[in-house]
């Protein structure tokens, strides 16, 4: 079975995930393929995803909203695991404890028949230069500190659980 690694990034935090993603699947003997959702054609061809896309304003990037919506009749027949990449990691205190409340969020502008196997929030990198001056302003408000925050165990064990659905162990 072939499994699309299929992803929407801003900076490339959120690619680098999904090549991460795609070698731990490579590795379990699964065929992969990680590419951004705007360059997929055929999605038809793929018989399991993995979908994930940057966080801007609690929203996936329009690329990925649009691949979901425009492929939900594949996507509803095969099973699927999406991930947001964020940053939840850079906050503190209470702007830190209010993180689980971005899934939510991010699958109300989501179609609601999905039905997607898990949704994970992972944290990327937050640069200076990534931000507006007012986006800079708010992120240090929020306690924000810039840096990479991206956790490659999480990303592996989330990866491998994929891969021991899509083959169990004999
Ligand atoms: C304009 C803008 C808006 C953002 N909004 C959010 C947000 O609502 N929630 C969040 O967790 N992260 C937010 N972020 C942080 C990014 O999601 C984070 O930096 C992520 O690593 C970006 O992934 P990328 O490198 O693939 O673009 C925002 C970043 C930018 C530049």
């Amino acid at each position: 079975m072939d499994v699309l690694v299929g992803y929407a990034t801003a900076h490339g935090s959120t690619r680098t995930i999904a090549v991460r993603m795609a070698s731990v699947l490579s590795r379990a003997g699964l065929t992969v393929e990680a590419r951004p959702m705007e360059d997929v054609e055929d999605a038809d061809a793929y018989g399991a995803f993995v979908l994930g896309s940057a966080v801007h304003e609690q929203s996936w990037l329009r690329p990925a909203r649009r691949f979901v919506r425009d492929n939900l009749d594949v996507l509803g027949r095969r099973p699927v695991w999406i991930f947001s990449v964020g940053m939840p990691a850079a906050l503190r205190g209470p702007w830190r404890r209010l993180a689980p409340r971005e899934l939510p969020a991010v699958e109300r502008g989501l179609p609601p028949n999905l039905g997607h196997r898990d949704h994970r929030l992972f944290s990327g990198t937050v640069g200076r230069d990534q931000l507006s001056r007012s986006g800079r302003v708010f992120f240090r408000l929020v306690g924000g500190r810039f840096g990479d925050y991206r956790d490659w165990a999480a990303v592996d064990d989330w990866a491998a659980g994929i891969a021991g659905e899509l083959r169990p162990a004999p």
